[in-house]
């Protein structure tokens, strides 16, 4: 059999793909950094954190009291609602009661917790353990977040399931996320960061989203039937995508202007989480926070959270 002979070009072409390939797996090896609770507390400290985190460094923070206390209040929340029972068994509530009824008493669950400021303090806890304070931060309430196994199947969930930037939807340049999993999360079971694509322009439609009409028009528990514009990346490189393990508790801690994307759920049973958000308001007011490459929305929801 003949060998094929590659001509320069092609070796050269070979060549940039292997760099590429190797500076992507850099890049993914040095993106996501474990430090322990506590250890960026003092103000120096959490500077440096809230710089990386613009930088495009994901912070997982693991052995946090409050985490573990805001997720126990979480599982009790379902409790009340679905009767007493282990979180295990609430991830397979979705194999026993009709889609509907399930989505709208989750929902009912979700805005409890929305709405308690007892269990809303809880996060005000977990921000101290890690030094950010009430008074230099806004804070969008904590959101609990249920995806079903094959949720992803289901057309109109579809754009749950996109990669974005939060940033697309009129959140802060400078928002910190704060994702937080209920119980231990496989890699299937989480979602996609796509580090190399930090601070490179994604082909996007952020350009139709506008918060205020957003707002008016749809509004968080989107209950309306109206379509909404859920920006979402085309064209980006895939292949580029970081998916994560993490344990019960642990705290995902990144720039909300992350490229990320949710996981298909394939495991046999719903992922539960809790997120919310942070915003240091002299960061913000100093223009300070991630780089924005590529966000072309309008408005801002900003001064819906807490403290702003
Ligand atoms: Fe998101």
């Amino acid at each position: 059999m003949r060998k094929k002979i590659r001509t320069a070009t092609e070796k050269a072409a070979s060549r940039r793909k292997a760099r590429r390939g190797r500076a992507i797996l850099a890049r993914k090896a040095r993106a996501i950094e474990t430090i322990a609770s506590g250890s960026a507390c003092d103000a120096a400290a959490n500077l440096a954190l809230r710089q990386g985190i613009y930088a495009g460094k994901i912070y997982r923070i693991t052995s946090s009291v409050a985490a573990k206390q805001l997720v126990a209040a979480v599982v009790a929340l379902l409790a009340e609602e679905f009767g007493p029972a282990p979180l295990e068994a609430f991830r397979r509530l979705q194999f026993t009661l009709p889609g509907q009824e399930l989505f709208e008493r989750m929902g009912k669950v979700r805005k409890t917790l929305f709405a308690r400021p007892e269990l809303q303090a809880l996060v005000f806890a977990v921000l101290a353990e890690q030094g950010f304070t009430a008074e230099a931060n806004a804070v969008d309430p904590a959101r609990m977040r249920a995806v079903t196994s094959g949720g992803h199947l289901n057309p109109l969930a579809a754009p749950a399931y996109t990669a974005h930037r939060d940033t697309w939807y009129s959140n802060p340049q400078a928002q910190i996320n704060w994702w937080i999993p209920m119980h231990d999360v496989g890699v299937g079971e989480t979602f996609s960061f796509f580090p190399a694509l930090f601070d490179v322009r994604v082909a996007n439609d952020s350009a139709d989203f506008d918060y205020d009409r957003w707002a008016a028009e749809v509004g968080f528990q989107n209950t309306s039937g109206l379509k909404a514009v859920y920006p979402s990346a085309s064209g980006f490189d895939e292949d580029s995508a970081l998916p994560f393990a993490c344990q019960a508790g642990d705290i995902m801690l990144f720039a909300a202007s992350h490229l990320h994307q949710t996981a298909k759920n394939a495991s046999g049973a719903t992922r539960f989480s809790t997120d919310f958000r942070t915003v240091n308001l002299d960061d913000h007011n100093k223009g300070l926070g991630a780089p924005n490459v590529d966000n072309l929305c309008t408005g801002s929801c900003l001064a819906d959270y807490l403290g702003s």
